[in-house]
């Protein structure tokens, strides 16, 4: 057991709030008592092994440290299409905040042919908490991974040198480059800019969150029932733990193939190790009411789905991970972690999209 507490999770909650959440009984039930010790202030006690719990604030790494007209200059770049090749297509062409932050497809469509590609488009949503990103990890930090999608022939199909001549040649960028870096525009310069927007994207006080701390009635009977199955018989806590409900590891859980890939290797891609054939990274669960089709590929259409898959004990692979199996749960069992899981959406972040400079420095390349 630890206490933590929970006014570090909080900025400005002036009263010292926690909560007591003892783990999991010898009878295999969790409970989940709250014990007030001085007025106003609640110990939360997390188990060990099945820690979760509300988000703890983003950690902002030491090379790119965030202020307001750093965001600001990364939200115009995360909207503007002229990072792209033919400049018709954004981030948020395909991490929408319409579409909780996602395209709402199985698969991506980009690339200047608009074609299909092999994966679905994760959310930014809570990006900020990934020690990883891509369903194969194959980038460690959002400054990483942002320069990736404008170069993939299949996303945005653009050269670096090419969007920083773009955009140099637009003088509210070269005049918030100048003031937010000191320097011209430049690729790394972007790079910091949309990841510390994307740094931003943070959604916490779900239901789940505000019943942790304390308000009984934040969750309906049957997601609270679908919370202790999570934690047990349902195993899910062996892979979503953790505040944003991931272990960050890959698995493979046997999802069929679908789209354009006969097969995806997933991790394997990275590693080259056969135990990562077919595995990808737990993806995590808050606001995954927004992001349906769900898995690698968008496989499954509806959380109802995803949860029977796993009743059934997953797919067939032969490197299937021993943690999925037969769940034997009844269809009110089911139900109740489907509400569990709907319980997990937080409170959508309002963006505002901010017109990006309205100058045009060439005539598009193709349409
Ligand atoms: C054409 C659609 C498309 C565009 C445009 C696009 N993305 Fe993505 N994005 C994807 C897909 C698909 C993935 C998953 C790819 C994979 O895992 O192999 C992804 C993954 C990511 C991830 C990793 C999330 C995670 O949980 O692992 C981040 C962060 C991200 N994109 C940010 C951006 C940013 C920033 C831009 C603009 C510079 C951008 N994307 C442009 C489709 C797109
Ligand atoms: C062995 C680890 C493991 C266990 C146990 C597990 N998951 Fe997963 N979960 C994953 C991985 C890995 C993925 C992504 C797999 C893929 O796309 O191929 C995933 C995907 C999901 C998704 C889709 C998320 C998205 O954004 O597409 C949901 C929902 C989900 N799991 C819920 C659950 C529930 C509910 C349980 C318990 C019944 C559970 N998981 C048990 C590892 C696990």
């Amino acid at each position: 057991m630890r206490t933590v507490n929970i006014t570090k999770f909080f900025l400005g909650c002036t009263t010292a709030l926690f909560f007591t959440m003892h783990g999991v009984q010898a009878n295999n039930v969790p409970q989940f008592p709250r014990s007030e010790t001085l007025p106003g202030t609640v110990v939360m006690v997390l188990p060990e092994d099945s820690p979760i719990g509300p988000l703890p604030p983003v950690v902002i790494p030491a090379i790119n440290p965030q202020t307001q007209a750093k965001v600001e200059l990364g939200k115009k770049l995360y909207f503007d299409p002229r990072l792209s090749g033919n400049n018709w297509i954004s981030c948020a062409t395909c991490h929408n905040p319409a579409v909780g932050f996602a395209d709402g497809l199985p698969r991506m469509l980009g690339g200047p042919a608009s074609r299909e590609g092999g994966r679905n488009t994760p959310t930014i949503i809570n990006t900020a908490y990934n020690p990883i990103q891509f369903w194969d990890g194959r980038a460690a930090t959002l400054e990483e991974q942002a320069l990736g999608p404008i170069q993939n022939p299949n996303e945005m199909n653009e050269t670096l040198d090419n969007v920083v001549k773009k955009l140099s040649r637009i003088p509210d960028y070269v005049k918030a480059f100048k003031d937010v870096f000191g320097s011209s525009v430049t690729a790394d310069g972007i790079a910091k800019a949309i990841a510390a927007f994307e740094r931003t994207i943070v959604f916490a006080n779900s239901p789940f969150d505000r019943y942790m701390m304390g308000d009984e009635h934040a969750m309906s009977e049957s997601a609270k029932r679908g919370m202790i199955l999570f934690n047990t018989r349902a195993e899910c806590i062996k892979c979503h733990s953790g505040p944003n409900f991931t272990d960050n590891k890959f698995h493979n859980i046997g999802v069929p193939a679908d789209g354009p890939l006969k097969e995806d290797l997933g991790r394997y891609n990275v590693t080259k190790q056969d135990a990562d054939k077919g595995a990808f990274k737990t993806p995590t669960l808050r606001n995954i009411t927004d992001t349906a089709p769900y898995m690698h590929n968008g496989f499954f259409p509806t959380l109802f789905e995803v949860v029977q898959f796993y009743n059934g004990g997953g797919g067939r692979s032969e490197n299937k991970s021993p943690d999925v199996h037969v769940l034997h749960l009844t269809g009110q069992e089911v139900n109740d972690l489907v509400e569990f899981l709907k319980a997990l959406t937080g409170e959508l972040v309002q963006v505002r999209y901010t017109a990006t400079p309205l100058v045009y420095p060439e005539l598009p390349r193709e349409f």
